[in-house]
């Protein structure tokens, strides 16, 4: 029994009835696809109306044809009109999640800085640049020869032995710097008077840890060499240096001392800023604070240097820049600068020394 036209048309005309329903009940983009299939698909009314027409005439199948593939651009332009709804919906479900409020307050990052060893080196180095001083370096790992021969260590010193010095080979001729002396001979050797030099760096001694010692330490170390120095002019120089540093009123003494490398030698105390003499905890009942060795240069370097000794003279010194950061800023053991602390390190923030 082969189909009528009637037949047919009734087919299409249910095709599109019963397909817009079922588009219309979609309730979503997955529902809807299930009614795209259920209306386009190989056994949906529409494709039934279609496998029919081949019964037809040629006029009756243009005609039924034409018709057919107006049902079904009907159904595709309702199924497309609800997609296109549904993704709009999802577009503004998608955009309230994940919308981003650009005045919310950010997260900080923390700023490092400086470390307050770093600043207080800087601040005395940026002192003698103010009187007219060039910055010099030297090597951490030394030969003997610079670190002891030259700055006129007696072949027997103490500092030499392996329980104070660390030492690179077995010959003992390579070690790492005890003081930042050595830089002073390097200079000389390098360069014709007039000399004014600071020396900022590390040293290393075979020290047990202790508040007031470690075995890795900076020293600043300062050379004038020119005609006419006298002890007058080392002496004004360190006033000066210990006023900028710790005060405008602030006194200083010298205490005669021993160094090979300088003659005569003394040792500086700053007035205790704490007590201001009279004695406290700080300055252990002394009244005065030691910061610093100093001296003549002795003559045995200027030779060694190959300097005119009758016409050139210097001055020298070395301080512990752990000390005097620790002392300006009352650090009560110089082993917190190395701990990595940063409640301790934070503390310093902002300003210089
Ligand atoms: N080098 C000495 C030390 O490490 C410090 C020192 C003393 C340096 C006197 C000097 C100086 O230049 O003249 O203990």
């Amino acid at each position: 029994m082969s189909a009528t036209e009637a037949d047919v048309s009734g087919l299409l005309e249910e095709a599109v009835k019963s397909g817009l329903s079922r588009i219309a009940e979609a309730s979503d983009l997955a529902s809807l696809g299930q009614a795209r299939a259920a209306v386009l698909g190989r056994k949906a009314a529409l494709a039934r109306a279609r496998s029919a027409l081949g019964g037809f005439d040629a006029e009756q199948r243009r005609e039924l044809g034409r018709r057919a593939n107006e049902a079904r651009a009907r159904l595709e332009g309702a199924l497309e009109e609800r997609e296109r709804a549904f993704r709009a919906v999802e577009e503004k479900k998608r955009w309230e999640q994940e919308r981003l409020d650009v005045t919310l307050p950010g997260d900080e990052p923390d700023l490092g800085g400086l470390h307050p060893l770093t600043k207080t080196i800087w601040e005395i180095v940026d002192i003698f640049v103010g009187l007219g001083y060039r910055v010099a370096d030297g090597p951490e790992v030394e030969l003997a020869s610079y670190n002891f021969d030259a700055l006129n260590f007696d072949s027997q010193h103490p500092s030499r032995s392996e329980q104070e010095t660390y030492y690179i080979d077995d010959e003992r001729e390579v070690l790492l710097r005890t003081h930042t002396s050595p830089v002073q001979m390097r200079v000389m050797e390098a360069s014709k008077p007039p000399v004014y030099v600071v020396c900022p760096g590390r040293t290393y001694r075979r020290d047990v840890l202790d508040p007031t010692h470690l075995n890795s330490f900076a020293q600043i170390e300062g050379l004038a060499v020119d005609e006419g120095i006298t002890m007058s002019d080392l002496k004004g120089t360190l006033q000066a240096f210990a006023r900028e540093l710790f005060g405008r009123d602030l006194d200083i003494r010298l205490r005669p001392h021993f160094f090979p490398f300088t003659e005569p030698s003394a040792e500086m105390d700053v007035l205790c800023f704490v007590c201001r003499g009279s004695g406290c905890r700080v300055c252990r009942q002394e009244g005065w604070i030691e910061i610093l060795g100093c001296g003549m240069v002795n003559v045995p370097l200027l030779e060694w240097a190959g300097y005119d000794t009758e016409r050139y003279t210097g001055f020298a010194f070395g301080l512990g820049a752990e000390r005097v950061a620790a002392l300006a800023h009352g650090v009560p053991d110089i082993r917190y600068f190395y701990e990595n602390d940063l409640r301790f390190l934070s503390a310093f923030e902002g300003g210089m020394a």
